[in-house]
């Protein structure tokens, strides 16, 4: 019988999480099945007690449900932390992971990105941002956050001895590494970018985690400048291939799984 996953979200209907984890399944020939559900927050709590109910392999939770759902699945310590879960396995009661981070953090490694001792700032201090720098500090970063709600920033980098400040008072230029984890230059908003090539230089490496539209506007800046540059698709696609190690022990084709997204978002246009 196909062991059935899913990501609950509303709205979900754009998800791109179906379309890559079927991916996965069939590359290793996997008797699984991956569907998008439509929950609202009313009926998250239902909906994943019936999840577990019905014998499902494990869902991935996405907004706006992910610091709710740490209500109902006992967040592991990480996720505690973030205060948001992406990933609920049924394998010993419900319980809650958060794979935001370790899909930045395996984006920035698979281009040979070194984190410990590295300058990083991060733009934003929203629930993926949390993520990330939670996860970056464990790996010796040193974290500036920078957000347009300053008090935001502030409380953050406190919880990880960190820098925060409000955006006007950036340096981009004296850090090693950047990332974008607002939804600045989102799709359909596409000509927007907190930083130009004025900010970045070539030594720097510049991550957006915006992956519609794959290329930023961000992500343009730096490569005029000649910065390493790394985009959102494969931050989707690590998160994911982490939830797939949690939930069934194997090593996720990580590959297929990202030519099936972007080959969806091509399709998009
Ligand atoms: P996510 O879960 O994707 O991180 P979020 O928790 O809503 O989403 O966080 C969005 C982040 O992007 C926040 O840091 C937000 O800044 P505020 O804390 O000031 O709201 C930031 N953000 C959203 N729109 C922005 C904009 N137009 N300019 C600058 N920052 C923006």
């Amino acid at each position: 019988m196909k062991i059935i996953y899913g990501v609950i979200g509303d709205p979900v209907e754009h998800s791109l999480s179906p379309i890559m984890h079927q991916a996965s399944f069939e590359t290793l020939d996997l008797d699984c099945t991956y569907h998008a559900f439509h929950v609202k927050p009313d009926d998250l709590e239902s909906a994943i007690k019936g999840a577990e109910a019905l014998g499902m392999g494990g869902l991935n939770i996405t907004i706006p449900h992910k610091e709710q759902a740490t209500r109902i699945a006992s967040p592991d310590s990480l996720a505690e932390s973030i205060g948001a879960i992406n990933t609920i396995s049924f394998s010993e009661g419900i319980r809650g992971y958060n794979t935001d981070g370790y899909g930045a953090l395996r984006a920035l490694t698979e281009s040979n990105v070194k984190i410990k001792n590295r300058e990083v700032l991060v733009l934003g201090a929203g629930g993926a941002a949390r993520a990330i720098v939670f996860t970056l500090d464990g790996e010796g970063a040193y974290l500036t956050i920078a957000n347009r709600t300053k008090g935001k920033a502030t409380k953050l980098a406190r919880e990880v001895g960190g820098i925060g400040m409000g955006l006007e008072d950036m340096r981009p230029q004296d850090a090693d590494i950047i990332i974008n984890t607002t939804p600045v230059g989102m799709h359909p908003n596409t000509n927007e970018t907190l930083l130009t090539r004025a900010d970045i230089n070539s030594d720097q490496v510049v991550f957006d985690i915006v992956y519609n539209p794959i290329q930023t506007r961000l992500l343009r800046e730096a490569e005029a400048v000649g910065a390493t540059t790394i985009d959102g698709v494969k931050m989707l696609v690590h998160q994911g291939a982490e939830s797939e190690r949690i939930w069934l022990d194997i090593e996720p084709p990580t590959i297929e799984m990202e030519k099936a997204v972007r080959s969806a978002l091509r399709g998009r246009k």
